[in-house]
């Protein structure tokens, strides 16, 4: 019996070593030159991700860096969640033309991983969001969204935003009073969902006066963040592992996304929009201005250009067919995009923020002299004062190029066969496409940034670095960040309510490096608060 049974094992795992390496030949077949898979995850990347020791997505990318295929301007690598292979792009002019001029041929983004069950209410909202949609589903979400984070709109939500801020600046003062150690992703999670739950769902919370409010749990769920149920280590590493192997989210029967907490805040929007459609009060939010929209306002729908990164986002929507969605839909899932867009990166962001304001505190002091220098003596914070604040600009991008919360979030997928440019290779209706490991190399380059080694600022002087594409934080064309200018706002709100009249130190645990959470996006940072 029992040598029946050692047979039987071996033949299965001779089975799935089959299954898994019969994939990996297609790039020695096509000549690209390619990052040797190892079973059963592929290629170093995703060693790296599951196994490296300081949880930075960056990790995985970087691991290309020191070998020989970072010579190539492209190449191959076996093991990614949604089509096995994947081509890495490593050449600035054709990533520019990949991603801008001929963006045509890759309008899509990879699901990373995700696969949506129509029936599943929970995958249907998210399958719906424009972040994820395709061709022109995700046109007209995306020419839809774009007016209404437009500075004019921005301009509108802000005293929201101030109300937020100031809630937090509250928090702070009184964990400065009590010389309390405060932890910097929990701070800015606490904010960054207040920012949204007013902003997009035209909830006013006060999470930081009360934390266990039932928004807040949900919406701890629904991110599998740290300390709620869905979120322990264990269920993280499934999840990881069911992205690449389906057969352990079915082993262990684990949900994309929580259901618990997608019905109640799904219940919680359509509420508030059916009051606002009775005639409720206006508040300028992001329910408001899509209402707007469903007025058929032409301009609304008008996509506006702002600057460089604007420009090269414009996309023709002449010939789009209209969405097959209803109203509520399109409010309901755009509403979600804003957790899985904005709450991680908002709060991840400003964690590493206050990591480098804590390592340079020379730099926290030329922050501090700007926001004297830019609100002088008046009692508050205005939309004006934000937009002055240039060396918070640049200091927030020095942070992203130094850590991003989702350092492998920058794909395409082909939606047209793709010659790529000085090269032989085609690719392919479908193949994915990767940028990850140029945005890592670019970052370590002078012909990128003028002083690529250092945490400096400056590399962000438009007259240091001439070429913006290089500021890859944001993604680059037409599936740029659409929340870009939202974000750069709350971030820069947030920062000036806690330097205004504060310096942030460093405490007894703070360390040297930045300490990133592993499968998650954040950073332990524990720090200060002293009034001044
Ligand atoms: C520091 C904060 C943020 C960072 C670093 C960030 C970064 C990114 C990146 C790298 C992409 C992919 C771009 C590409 O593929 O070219 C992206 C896409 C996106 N972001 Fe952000 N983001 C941030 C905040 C936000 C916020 C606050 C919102 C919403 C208010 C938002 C909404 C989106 C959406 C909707 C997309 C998908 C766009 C599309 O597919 O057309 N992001 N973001």
């Amino acid at each position: 019996m029992l040598v029946e049974f050692v047979i039987f094992v071996v033949f299965l795992l001779l089975f799935w070593y089959h299954n898994v390496t019969k994939k990996w030949r297609k790039f020695h077949r096509r000549g690209l030159p390619y990052a040797e898979p190892y079973f059963p995850f592929g290629s170093v990347h995703n060693w790296k991700l599951l196994f490296s020791k300081t949880g930075a997505f960056s990790e995985q990318w970087k691991a290309y860096l020191n070998t020989d295929l970072a010579k190539e301007k492209v190449f191959g690598i076996y093991g990614h969640p949604d089509g096995d292979e994947c081509v890495l792009i490593n050449d600035v002019d054709i990533a520019k033309r990949i991603l801008i001029k001929d963006f045509d041929h890759f309008v899509d983004r990879t699901m990373f991983g995700l696969k949506f069950d129509q029936n599943v209410e929970a995958d249907k909202i998210f399958s719906q969001m424009f972040m994820f949609a395709k061709g022109d589903d995700w046109k007209s979400g995306r020419s839809m969204m774009s007016p209404v984070f437009t500075t004019g709109k921005l301009k509108l939500m802000f005293p929201l935003l101030e109300r937020v801020s100031q809630n937090m600046e509250r928090y702070l003062l009184d964990c400065s009073k009590k010389n309390e150690e405060i932890d910097a992703k929990e701070t800015f999670a606490k904010f960054a969902l207040d920012a949204i739950a007013t902003s997009a769902f035209g909830i006013d919370l006060d999470t930081f006066k009360e934390p266990d409010n039932v928004f807040a749990k949900m919406v701890k769920e629904l991110q599998r963040a740290k300390g709620s149920e869905s979120g322990t280590p264990f269920q993280l590493l499934i999840l990881v592992l069911s992205l690449n192997f389906p057969i352990f989210g079915k082993i262990f029967t684990i949900e994309q996304f929580s259901v618990k907490g997608t019905s109640f805040l799904k219940n919680a929007l359509l509420k508030t929009v059916e009051m606002r459609k009775n005639g409720g009060k206006r508040r300028n939010d992001i329910i408001d201005h899509v209402l707007d929209l469903e007025k058929n306002n032409p301009d609304a729908m008008k996509n506006v250009s702002e600057d460089q990164f604007d420009k090269d986002a414009e996309i023709d929507v002449s010939n789009l067919k209209k969405s097959s969605m209803n109203f509520d839909e399109i409010l309901v899932s755009n509403a979600f995009l804003l957790f899985v867009a904005a709450l991680d990166t908002t709060s991840s962001t400003l964690t590493f923020v206050m990591h480098f304001l804590l390592q340079y505190p020379e730099l926290q002091e030329k922050i501090r002299d700007e926001i004297t220098e830019v609100v002088g003596s008046s009692d508050k914070i205005t939309f004006e004062h934000i937009q002055e604040m240039k060396y918070m600009d640049k200091f927030i991008l020095e942070t992203l190029r130094r850590a991003h919360p989702f350092g492998n979030i920058f794909e395409r997928e082909c939606t047209k066969d793709y010659q790529i440019p000085g090269t032989n290779y085609v690719v392919r209706k479908g193949e994915i496409i990767n940028f990850s490991v140029l945005y890592e190399r670019m970052k370590t380059e002078n012909d990128s940034f003028y002083n690529p080694l250092e945490f400096d600022p400056e590399n962000f002087n438009p007259s240091n670095n001439p070429d913006t594409f290089s500021a890859l934080a944001f993604g680059q064309g037409p599936r740029n960040c659409v929340g870009k200018r939202y974000a750069m706002l709350t971030m820069k709100l947030a920062l000036a309510h806690i330097l205004r009249n504060s310096r942030v130190t460093k405490t007894s645990n703070t360390k040297e490096e930045l300490q990133m959470y592993k499968f998650l996006a954040g950073a332990d940072v524990p720090f200060h608060v002293n009034s001044v």
